[in-house]
């Protein structure tokens, strides 16, 4: 029992990305003050060379446990596709070989994936979130969410790969369907509901 389960508390997220924080910031709602990396740390980056989802989370926690004492959270998130043996996964961010260009990655996807067709084009969204509270204790969570890869890609909405992953039981790309139906059904959205459940 921590004591804070009816305060609000400040809750620190390793991104930078900001539809990452919009997506955390309405899953929460107002249990949580919610901030960016780079409002507790100007300019603060880090390189991500873990191998594992886990180990990119540790790597973004610890740097920003240098710049905080409160809570911080990190999420580490990918698309793993089916035919490509669970590629990009954690080389999502850089799969076009330019760090954070989406438009890239997703050209990089499609073309990839150019001669595969039909129930061949499984893949899903994973997300791992670290989260660390002010006594330094460690607790994990994690989401995902199945679909398949369109041939091109649909809508504006979100980022990353939204415009092409069509998920399971949907007709319609993660980028034409809204922030609230996204979260609903989405890795992070996933995750971040065991982690409202779990910490308290
Ligand atoms: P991270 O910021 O290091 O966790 O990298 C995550 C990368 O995975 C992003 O840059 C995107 O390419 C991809 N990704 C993660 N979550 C999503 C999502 O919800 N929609 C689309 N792409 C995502």
């Amino acid at each position: 029992m921590t004591g804070h389960s009816t305060e609000t508390r400040k809750l620190i997220v390793a991104t930078n990305n900001r539809h990452k924080l919009d997506e955390i910031r309405a899953i929460l709602g107002t249990s949580w003050i919610v901030f960016g990396a780079s409002d507790v740390a100007a300019g603060i980056s880090w390189d991500e060379t873990g191998h594992t989802f886990l180990e990119n989370a540790r790597i973004k926690i610890n740097a920003l446990r240098r710049h905080t004492t409160d809570c911080v959270l990190a999420d580490d998130s990918g698309l793993c596709v089916d035919a490509l043996d669970g590629q990009p996964g954690v080389h999502s961010s850089s799969f076009g070989g330019v760090e954070g260009d989406h438009q890239r990655n997703v050209d990089h996807l499609l073309a990839a994936l150019k001669d595969v067709h039909g129930e061949r084009r499984g893949a899903h969204f994973y997300c791992l979130l670290l989260f660390v509270d002010e006594s330094g204790n460690e607790t994990r969570f994690e989401g995902r969410c199945d679909g398949h890869i369109a041939m091109e890609r649909h809508g504006t909405g979100g980022f990353g790969y939204d415009p092409v992953f069509v998920p399971d039981g949907s007709d319609v790309s993660m980028a034409e369907m809204g922030d609230e139906r996204k979260n609903a059904i989405s890795h992070r959205g996933r995750a971040m509901r065991e982690f409202i459940r779990g910490v308290r």
